[in-house]
């Protein structure tokens, strides 16, 4: 088929509006495939920088087998002493399929010293294109719930995702893409060391508290293993879905409070 510039303008309007945002490749690809099985040796980090360039087609990358990724991220993530050369970690880090389509890794912004870490799901394209966490709507209305129980990015809050990578067009991350990413994210809590863990949606308590169903597991205290110590943590909703259902925000509003009398009672 062939179109003249002011049809093809109009079909990308509205591909567009229809939220297909990402020309990824003719074939589709079964993400959900194939979870991983961590049962082989782990791959030395100086082979895989040697291997693999550092930005590769979709096609390749995702063809790294899951379990030898997921074992890669885990000898990756636990060599890196410092939140910066975790950063640089994942920065060369070629085994999840994700960093393929994404504009920018999205490590971490706000206070790594803070007392509160808060995970959320993945980038959006506002975060992917910026480089950092929560800067879109949701992250707008994330910063003014913070303010009503007196945090700022700036001083008390450490901001972080489960995934440090957009998945193409905002679709929901793949138990896959969520087991290769996860040592990595676990690490960063590990070294901010925060006291209190805040799992932002369904998606990053599943992943760090092992539960499901957001709605019946926010607002309840639960105890999350460092790796160096027991600390507190409590899932709530996110705030891209407070934005579509706003009379939800009186359930935030809770959970908002006990992490303030929380807080408070340090
Ligand atoms: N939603 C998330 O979960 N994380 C972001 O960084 C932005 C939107």
């Amino acid at each position: 088929m062939s179109l003249d510039a002011v049809s093809a303008a109009e079909l990308i309007a509205w591909y567009a509006e229809m939220g297909v945002t990402e020309a990824l490749d003719e074939t589709p690809h079964d993400h959900f495939a194939a979870a991983p099985e961590p049962t082989r040796p782990p791959v030395a980090r100086p082979q895989i920088a040697a291997q693999q360039p550092a930005r590769r087609p979709v096609a390749v990358a995702a063809a790294t087998p899951p379990d030898e990724a997921a074992l890669s991220a885990r000898a990756l993530a636990r060599d890196a002493a410092t939140l910066e050369e975790l950063k640089t970690a994942l920065a060369g880090f070629e085994g999840c399929p994700l960093k393929a389509t994404a504009k920018n890794l999205v490590f971490a912004d706000g206070n790594p010293a803070g007392k509160v870490m808060i995970v959320g799901e993945a980038p959006g394209a506002d975060e992917d294109r910026i480089g950092l966490p929560f800067v879109g709507r949701s992250g707008q209305l994330l910063d003014r719930m913070l303010a009503a129980i007196g945090l700022t990015r700036q001083e008390h809050v450490y901001i972080a995702n489960l995934l440090p990578w957009r998945p193409p067009g905002n679709r929901t991350p793949t138990p896959q893409e969520v087991a290769i990413c996860l040592p990595f994210i676990q690490r960063q809590i590990e070294l901010a060391d925060p006291d209190i863990l805040v799992c932002i949606g369904g998606p990053s308590a599943q992943g760090l508290l092992g539960v499901s169903g957001i709605l019946a597991s926010r607002g309840r205290w639960m105890e999350y293993d460092t790796g160096r110590r027991m600390i507190r943590a409590i899932a709530t909703l996110h705030p891209a879905y407070l934005l579509r259902q706003p009379l939800q925000k009186r359930l935030a509003w809770r959970d908002l409070r006990a992490i303030r009398a929380a807080l408070d009672a340090f």
